[in-house]
């Protein structure tokens, strides 16, 4: 059966891709965030993954306003980048993984999560430069699902309902036959704001209580509004969806293993973290 191993977490501002692309890793301004994945490829190093479930929004790559779906699964055989326009070198692709893919959208609609499937699907810098990242200088060794999550246009899912989604995507992955090492991804946030009155907003108080609670309480901050998270957070904050859906899909017991929070990275809030999920005796999937 497969084994969910735990999460990473990371932030995915496009002007990491050029600090990356430039090889910045030991700048002063960098160093700080890039030293905070030093841990992380220890970790892999010694979890060896075989495939990364990566909870996502789409920046207007794939899906535009004039269409863009609540949730949507990739289930094709490779993922590529484009050009975004942000002057970063566009990608190498990601592997997929259509079997399992197809797994996860069966037992997601099953689950009464009413997904787009999209057997093509181009990703985008919240998908790519956590993967660089994560495996700096090498072709990517996993494959991927790419799931993406509307953060962009409201109404937004709740984070009530994403934390719901990682939950049944954990249950299903746990279902899944082939002996498989699955982790999962979450990237974007932490609080940040790029447009309006309150442009370059941060709120370092509650990226801290975001950080504790998504721990052993992610429940408690399914209490926050989308509203509420814009006022706490900023207009893009909202991508914490996407770490409330990899916390969901963790179904063990979580351990917070690592923690980097810098301020700032371009004007965001920048964290990386890994959770580790541990499977007891006996437990069945939460
Ligand atoms: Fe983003």
């Amino acid at each position: 059966m497969a084994t969910i191993i735990g999460g990473v977490a990371t932030t995915h501002v496009p002007s990491i891709g050029k600090a990356i692309a430039e090889k910045k890793y030991k700048d002063p301004y960098w160093r700080p965030f890039f030293d905070g994945f030093n841990y992380v490829h220890s970790w892999l190093s010694r979890e060896k993954p075989d495939v990364a479930v990566v909870f996502y929004n789409d920046h207007g790559l794939n899906f535009f306003l004039d269409k863009l779906p609540t949730f949507a699964v990739g289930a094709a055989a490779e993922y590529r980048n484009e050009d975004e326009g942000w002057g970063i070198p566009v990608s190498q692709s990601a592997p997929g993984d259509p079997d399992l893919s197809w797994h996860l959208i069966n037992s997601l609609v099953a689950d009464e999560f009413d997904v787009t499937m999209c057997q093509e699907m181009l990703i985008d810098h919240a998908v790519t430069i956590p993967l660089q990242l994560i495996w700096p200088d090498q072709a990517f060794p996993v494959k991927i699902v790419p799931v993406e999550i509307n953060t962009v246009q409201h109404p937004l899912p709740s984070l009530k309902r994403a934390l719901a989604l990682g939950r049944s995507i954990g249950r299903a992955i746990e279902s899944y036959p082939k002996n498989l090492r699955v982790m999962m991804i979450g990237t974007g946030g932490l609080s940040h704001q790029l447009d309006g009155k309150r442009a370059g907003f941060i709120n370092k108080e509650f990226d801290k209580l975001c950080l504790d609670k998504i721990v052993d309480e992610p429940e408690a901050l399914t209490r926050y509004s989308i509203h509420d998270w814009v006022a706490e957070s900023g207009a893009q904050g909202v991508e914490f969806l996407n770490w409330m859906a990899m916390r969901g899909a963790l179904t063990g017991r979580v351990r917070e293993a690592h923690r980097n929070y810098h301020i700032p990275i371009s004007n965001t809030a920048a964290a990386t973290a890994v959770y580790t999920n541990e499977k007891e005796v006996g437990q069945k999937a939460a």
